[in-house]
């Protein structure tokens, strides 16, 4: 089957602007909202919005299109930290694949024999427009493709460390973004867990845990497994973007550098992460109008996401003609050791060495701040609270616009509150986010101030989604890079000035549509894929996306209708 194929068939959907919301739809709709409005707990809302899913795929995806803004903590970050922890024995069907430490030798059958069940079930209940435009040939091509696959090991869920089987929960959530987002048809994306054990005594303890009762898998026998399904879902979906979650760092980095350019993959919690981030960091600069080969950033925390951020600054940074190295050398890092510096050259892991500079070592955050003098602090940690006080008003001190991103997730691990870092500042802090917080009125003026949240979702679902549809061979670190630039683009004048420093989520839609024009774009015109036929400006990729998203308030009939 050839990519044009697939481009111009897989995701057609040509009923997209033809038929109004049916009243029935509304009439559910209006009833689903209102049961949900009237649930107190986060948690009780995401088991709520879960079954809804279940039962009626396309108003819930209405919905949640429609009100991200209302909806999303509760499918995704903060909810979905205590949904995994506590998802042995939450009322929800699992709503993807599990691929166990038991399952070595038939990691192909088990994809297969799942995607044969449950794709059935999706196709009929998603909904499919255009009667009669498809033939049979193409609706059972189309049925054999996963067009995003998410996996996950659990080893590391957010900042909440190893939740083992529980981890599927965050599988399960990133698709919904993909179809809430960039319009990615459910039948088309593959939640998978790999079950390798867990380390987590308090889960292998409870009897109601779900997932293998072993400690974790490790070494070659681990590498063995992940290479199977690497394999199998290469040779099974050649085309299909996986995309690596909350794996523990030692093996996420390894296995971004052993799979990235063996066919569309990339790791969301270091690339996305770090396109996020950028665009925030570029959107802040528009508000301290500071210029980004002059900033100094210091992260909190150097793991995944933080040295994932400080790569792609530096790439961002290269660009105004700073070398690499220098651009490296505007970027420090502290782990749980204390500052990452040359001294401690001979006990650093490998992802932190090219950022261990000519610095004093120093302990704490605090000295680190006077030693380095950054102009924005990064906070991906997980360790909540630990922007206190002094390290606030130490940021202040230094700069007229503190720049203070306190990312790690769920809330209760974040380094600081917005009403914390407003406070402590002043007022004067540029502040971005991983979980929501509230808005607070200003004390000095009575303004109404919004926290942006650095909320991965800007990007990965367009950039997947760009991957999916040109047929891309792999995923580069500079397709983040433009994505990160668009996306700060995209901020206007007025959302930055009243501190938002991204576009507004409840137009992530078109958001995601601009994203994903631009990355496809560039995935072609760097031939790493295909355009579909007639497909070449900037105008026409819009308008070929646009009108092949999953628009569930338009899809009015079922495919086991038409069949
Ligand atoms: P990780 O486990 O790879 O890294 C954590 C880092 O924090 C390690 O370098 C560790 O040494 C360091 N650390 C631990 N204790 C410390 C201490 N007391 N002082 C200084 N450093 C310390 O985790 P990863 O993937 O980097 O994620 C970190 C956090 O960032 C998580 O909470 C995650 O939820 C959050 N995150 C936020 C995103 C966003 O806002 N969009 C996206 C991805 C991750």
């Amino acid at each position: 089957m050839t990519m044009a194929f697939w481009t111009e068939t897989l995701l057609r959907d040509d009923a997209l602007h033809k038929a109004p919301t049916s009243t029935s739809m509304t009439r559910s709709m209006t009833h689903a909202l209102a049961s949900f409005r009237a649930l107190t707990s986060a948690i009780e809302r995401y088991v709520y919005l879960r079954q809804w899913c279940r039962e009626d795929v396309k108003t819930f995806y209405e919905a949640l299109a429609s009100r991200p803004r209302e909806l999303m903590p509760f499918v995704y970050t903060p909810t979905v930290g205590e949904a995994c922890e506590r998802y042995h024995e939450l009322p929800c069907d699992v709503n993807g694949v599990y691929i166990t430490a038991n399952d070595v030798g038939r990691v192909g059958a088990k994809l297969r024999g799942y995607w044969a069940s449950e794709r059935a079930w999706l196709r009929a209940t998603e909904g499919s427009s255009g009667k009669g435009r498809r033939n049979a040939r193409e609706i059972s091509f189309a049925d054999e493709r996963v067009a995003i696959a998410v996996v996950t090991d659990g080893e590391r869920v957010l900042g909440l460390g190893d939740l083992g089987a529980n981890g599927m929960g965050i599988s399960e959530g990133k698709v919904m973004l993909y179809t809430a987002c960039a319009g990615v048809r459910p039948s088309q994306c593959l939640p998978v867990c790999l079950d390798v054990g867990t380390n987590n005594v308090r889960l292998l303890e409870n009897p109601n845990y779900k997932g293998l009762r072993r400690e974790r898998l490790k070494g070659a026998a681990y590498d063995a497994l992940v290479d199977e399904f690497m394999r199998e879902m290469r040779a099974w979906q050649p085309s299909c973007l996986v995309q690596f979650e909350d794996f523990g760092n030692a093996n996420a980095f390894r296995i971004l550098e052993k799979y990235r350019t063996t066919g569309p993959c990339f790791n969301d919690d270091i690339q996305g992460t770090a396109a996020i981030t950028l665009a925030a960091l570029l959107s802040s600069l528009r508000i301290t109008k500071g210029e980004l080969a002059k900033q100094k950033i210091l992260f909190y925390g150097a793991g995944e996401a933080g040295v994932g951020i400080g790569e792609l600054i530096a790439m961002a940074m290269q660009k105004t003609g700073m070398s690499h190295q220098q651009a490296l050398e505007r970027c420090y890092f502290m782990d749980s050791k204390g500052l990452v510096c040359k001294s401690r050259l001979g006990d650093l892991q490998s992802h932190k060495v090219a950022f261990a500079h000519d610095v004093e070592f120093k302990q704490d955050l605090l000295s680190a701040i006077e030693a380095v003098r950054p102009t924005a602090l990064i906070g991906v940690s997980t360790i909540g609270s630990a922007f206190d006080e002094k390290v606030v008003r130490a940021m202040a001190a230094l700069n007229e616009r503190p720049i203070i991103f306190p990312l790690s997730n769920p809330t209760s691990k974040a380094e600081c509150t917005f009403e914390q870092a407003m406070r402590w500042t002043d007022g004067k802090v540029v502040f971005a986010s991983g979980s929501p917080f509230d808005s607070i009125t200003r004390a000095r003026d009575g303004v109404e101030v919004f926290p942006a949240q650095a909320n991965n979702a800007y990007v990965f679902p367009a950039l997947g989604y760009a991957a999916a549809l040109t047929g891309a061979s792999q995923v580069t670190d500079d397709l983040f890079l433009a994505a990160a630039e668009a996306l700060s683009k995209l901020t206007t004048d007025a959302e930055i000035d009243a501190g938002h420093l991204f576009p507004d989520m409840n137009s992530i839609r078109d958001v995601s549509v601009a994203l994903t024009a631009e990355v496809c774009e560039m995935i072609v015109a760097k031939g790493l894929g295909s355009a579909p036929r007639a497909v070449s400006s900037h105008a026409e990729w819009l308008t070929y996306i646009k009108s092949h998203m999953y628009n569930p308030d338009s899809e009015t009939e079922t495919l086991q209708s038409k069949l």
